[in-house]
C-alpha cells in the first residue's frame, strides 16, 4: 500500500525524503512523487511506475537547496497509476501527500467545484487538498484548516501536507492508517513505517488515531483532531535493524501479516460500502449485468478462498457457482454457459496456470472478472474487470492475509449481488453490514489469546507424523486451509477432510497417534460437525476442537477444545482462519523450519 515520508530539517530534502521512499518499496506501489519548497516555490514531481522515474526527472533539475519535503510511493484506489493521478496533490500554495481512501470525497468533490475548483486527477486526494486549501481563512492557522478538513473525511487515512508560504512545517495525521514521527536532531521526520528514516533516527512517536502533527527542524507539536488541544506523547528508542524493521517488530513476515489481516479486513471494506454504510458499492461492477453463473477458478490458498465463498454466492446472491482448480480446468474442454462469468482469483495476478484458464474462459466468450491483490499484474491486464483485494504486499510465501482479504471481497461480492437482485431476506443487509464494522477490531483484539493457545498447541502436537483438519460447510475449505499450511510450513503431513467423508474411508487412519483438529463452530451443522468428532473420538483418535464459547445447548464433551470468539454468520471463519494460521506459523517455528521462505515452494508460481 502507500508509502509516505515528510522530512523537515538541514539536509538536502529531496534526496532524504527518496532515499526514504526506497525504503518503503516493499509495501508495493505503482507511482511516486514528491513536493518541496526551493527559492519560495512549491514544486511538486510526480512519475507513474517505478522510483527510477521519478528519480530520473529529478536528476534534470536542481532540487539540493530544498530542507523540507514530503514524498509518496502510491498504490492505486481511484484512479489508474499515472502521472497526473500521483501524489503530491497541489491546491494553491498547498501540496498533500495521502496513504488511504477518502470515502465521501464525491460530495466535496461537488461542492468545490461548483465553488469554480477545478480538478486535474480521478483521485480522492486531489479533493481533499483542494478541501484544505478551501477550508483556509484569513486569520487561520494552517493547522486548524488541515483539522477541519480531516474532521469532514470518512474513511481511513496518514496524510502529510506542506504549504509554500511556511516551508519549514511539515502537518500529519492519521486515522487506521499506519503514520509515525522520528525526532533528529535539528531534524524530524513523518513516515508511514520506520525503515524510512531509520539510517537517521531511532527515535519515533506512534500516532494514534485523530491525531493531528506538526513538525519543524526544531520542533514537534502532537495534538487531538477533534480539539487541537496538544497531547503528551512518549518516544521510543527502536534498536532493530533494517529487515527486522521491515518486519514492523515481528520474528517473520508470515507473523506480521497474520497480525495485519484486522487492516485488511478495513481496507478491503473501504470505498466498498456507501456513505451510510447500509449498502455494498462495487464500483467496479456497477455497469455488468448479473453473472446468471458463476465459475471460480484458482489456485492454492486462492482456491480455498473460492470455495469458502461458493455457498454464500449461492444462497445470498442466488447465483449458481461452482469452484475449480486451474490446473485441471485449463486442461479439459470445459464447458460454459452464455453469460457465464469466469471469476479468477489469484494473490499475485502471475499465477500461470489460472493465467491460462482466464484465457482459456476469454476464448469461450465468457465475461470475466478477477479478484488480485497486485495492481497491473498479467491477470489484472487480461479481464473485463477487476476487484482489487487491498492487503497491500505479501512477502511471506505463505498466503495468509490475501486470503482474508479475497474471503472478505466475495463476501462483500455476494452481498452486492444479492442487494442487487433483491434476494437477501429484509434487514439481512444492514445486521452483515453492521457485523463487518465492528469485525477489524474485534479480530485485533483476539489474534494475541488466538497466538498463545496456537503455542501450547504446537507444544503438543508438532512432533506428530500426521494430523486431520476436518471440517464441513465453510469449514471445510478452512480446514483444507489449515492442512495446506501445516504442510507448506512445518513439513508435516497434514490432511485436510471434509468432516462428513470420514466414514467413506480416511477413518481407517484414526489411531492415538493420529490427531485431528476438528472445526465445529455454532453453525447451522454444529450437531453434523459434532457427530463427526464423536466418531473420530470413539476410534481413539485425540481430537483438538475449535470451537465457539459453549452455551447450553452448543456444548462439546472433549478433552481438548480451542475456544475461537464467535461472530455473525460467516463472519466466524474470520477467527478459526488465524487460529489455523497461527497453528501452523508456531509448529513451524518450533520445528526451527523457514517460515517465510518454505522449501520448494515460491510465491508466485509463473510456470505450469
Ligand atoms: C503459490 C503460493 C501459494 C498461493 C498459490 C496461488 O503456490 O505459494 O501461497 O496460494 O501460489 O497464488 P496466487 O498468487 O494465484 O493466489
Amino acid at each position: 500500500m502507500c508509502g509516505i515520508i515528510g522530512y523537515t530539517g538541514h539536509r538536502p530534502a529531496v534526496p532524504v525524503v527518496v532515499e526514504g521512499l526506497k525504503r518503503l518499496e516493499y509495501r508495493g506501489y505503482d507511482s511516486a512523487g514528491i513536493g518541496f519548497v526551493q527559492n519560495q516555490d512549491l514544486h511538486v514531481v510526480r512519475a507513474a511506475g517505478k522510483l527510477v522515474n521519478l528519480e530520473e526527472k529529478l536528476a534534470s533539475l536542481d532540487v539540493f537547496l530544498a530542507t523540507s519535503a514530503v514524498g509518496h510511493t502510491r498504490w492505486a484506489t481511484h484512479g489508474a497509476p499515472t502521472e497526473s493521478n500521483a501524489h503530491p496533490h497541489r491546491a494553491g500554495s498547498l501540496c498533500l501527500v495521502h496513504n488511504g481512501i477518502f470515502e465521501n470525497y464525491e460530495e466535496y468533490r461537488r461542492l468545490l467545484q461548483s465553488r469554480g475548483h477545478v480538478f486535474s486527477s480521478e483521485t480522492e486526494t486531489e479533493v481533499l487538498t483542494a478541501l484544505v486549501a478551501d477550508e483556509r481563512k484569513p486569520g487561520l492557522p494552517l493547522l486548524d484548516a488541515f483539522a477541519r478538513a480531516l474532521r469532514k473525511a470518512h474513511g481511513a487515512y496518514a496524510v502529510a501536507l506542506m504549504d509554500q508560504s511556511e516551508p519549514d512545517a511539515i502537518y500529519a495525521a492519521r486515522r487506521s492508517a499506519p503514520l509515525l514521527l522520528g525526532i533528529g536532531a535539528g531534524e524530524n521526520y513523518v513516515a508511514s513505517d520506520i525503515p524510512a528514516f531509520l539510517p537517521y533516527t531511532r527515535n519515533v512517536v506512534f500516532l494514534e488515531d485523530g491525531e493531528i502533527i506538526r513538525i519543524t527542524p526544531s520542533s514537534w507539536q502532537i495534538f487531538s483532531l477533534e480539539d487541537l488541544r496538544p497531547l503528551p506523547k512518549s518516544t521510543h528508542h527502536i534498536n532493530w535493524d533494517m529487515q527486522s524493521a521491515q518486519k514492523g517488530g515481528f520474528r517473520h513476515f508470515m507473523l506480521k501479516e497474520i497480525f495485519e489481516q484486522p487492516r485488511a479486513i478495513a481496507d478491503c471494506m473501504a470505498g466498498r460500502l456507501n456513505a451510510a454504510h447500509t449498502a455494498v458499492v462495487i464500483p467496479e461492477l456497477e455497469s455488468s449485468p448479473l453473472p446468471p453463473r458463476l465459475r471460480i477458478i484458482a489456485c492454492g490458498t486462492s482456491f480455498h478462498a473460492g470455495l469458502w465463498a461458493m455457498p454464500l454466492l449461492e444462497e445470498w446472491a442466488r447465483i449458481p457457482t461452482c469452484v475449480e482448480i486451474a490446473s485441471e480446468f485449463r486442461y479439459r474442454n470445459p464447458l460454459l454457459m452464455p453469460g457465464e462469468t469466469a471469476l479468477v482469483i489469484s494473490q499475485s495476478g502471475e499465477t500461470a496456470d489460472t493465467l491460462a484458464a482466464l484465457r482459456i474462459a476469454r476464448e469461450c466468450r465468457c465475461p470475466t472478472l478477477a479478484l488480485c491483490n497486485v495492481v497491473g499484474s498479467s491477470i489484472t491486464r487480461e479481464t473485463d474487470a477487476v476487484i482489487y483485494t487491498q492487503a497491500g504486499p505479501e512477502i511471506s510465501v505463505a498466503s495468509t492475509k490475501a486470503l482474508c482479504s479475497q474471503m472478505l471481497v466475495l463476501l462483500l461480492l455476494a452481498l452486492y449481488w444479492g442487494q442487487r437482485r433483491g434476494s437477501l431476506p429484509s434487514g439481512f443487509l444492514p445486521e452483515a453490514l453492521q457485523a463487518l464494522a465492528a469485525l477489524p477490531a474485534q479480530l485485533e483484539a483476539a489474534l494475541p489469546a488466538l497466538q498463545t493457545e496456537a503455542r501450547a498447541l504446537a507444544q503438543k502436537y508438532a512432533s506428530v507424523a500426521g494430523m486431520f483438519f476436518l471440517g464441513r460447510g465453510q469449514s471445510y475449505p478452512l480446514a483444507l486451509e489449515g492442512a495446506l499450511k501445516v504442510k507448506e510450513l512445518s513439513y508435516i503431513h497434514a490432511e485436510g477432510y471434509a468432516a462428513g467423508e470420514m466414514k467413506h474411508g480416511p477413518i481407517a487412519l484414526i489411531e492415538p497417534e493420529f490427531p485431528s483438529f476438528i472445526l465445529v463452530p455454532h453453525d447451522s451443522l454444529f450437531t453434523k460437525s459434532r457427530s463427526n468428532l464423536e466418531e473420530v473420538q470413539a476410534r481413539g483418535g485425540p481430537v483438538i476442537a475449535l470451537t465457539n464459547p459453549p452455551k447450553s445447548d452448543l456444548n462439546l464433551a472433549v478433552p481438548q477444545t480451542w475456544i475461537i470468539p464467535d461472530a455473525w454468520g460467516p463472519l466466524k471463519g474470520f477467527f478459526f482462519l488465524p487460529a489455523l494460521q497461527l497453528f501452523s506459523y508456531e509448529a513451524a517455528t518450533r520445528l526451527g523450519k523457514d517460515v517465510d521462505q518454505p522449501r520448494n515452494l515460491a510465491k508466485s508460481v509463473t510456470v505450469e
